[in-house]
């Protein structure tokens, strides 16, 4: 896997935000193990509770193209930070839910510092499906 094309995927992905409210520009992208990627950037809305993440926007992309959760091999989330981004709380439960375990997730930010990390690993000791059993 080429992380720095998907890097510069989701770099593209920013252009696409939708942020007059917090001017914080955030991008994404997934890439599926046949080597589709979709993107996602945030889309805000005046009553700002109703505005979306840039990667829970790159994975609902891509799940309305077809894609399937054991399909997912990687997803990139990049913006203007001073270290790579942090998603928050909300897109840790969502994409815990969405991409396989062993998702590969790139955290990344405009500097061109990124890190590499795990769902498990943004959000160990999740709520799931199994609990409402
Ligand atoms: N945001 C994202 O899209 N992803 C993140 O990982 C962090 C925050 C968005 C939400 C909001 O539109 C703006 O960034 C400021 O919080």
């Amino acid at each position: 896997m080429d992380i720095n094309y998907l890097i510069s995927k989701a770099k593209e992905a920013l252009n696409y935000s939708y942020s007059p409210y917090s001017k914080f520009r955030v991008g994404a992208a997934l890439l599926t193990k046949d080597g589709d990627i979709y993107l996602g950037a945030n889309i805000e809305n005046s009553s700002y509770g109703l505005s979306m993440c840039a990667e829970r926007n790159a994975t609902f992309n891509a799940y309305c193209h077809g894609v399937k959760k054991n399909d997912i091999k990687a997803l990139c989330i990049i913006g203007d930070t001073e270290k790579p981004i942090s998603p928050c709380g909300a897109c840790r439960q969502v994409l815990s839910e969405l991409l396989p375990k062993d998702t590969i997730i790139v955290l990344a930010n405009l500097k061109g510092n990124h890190k590499i990390t795990s769902i498990d690993d943004l959000l160990p000791y999740s709520f799931t499906k199994d609990d409402l059993k």
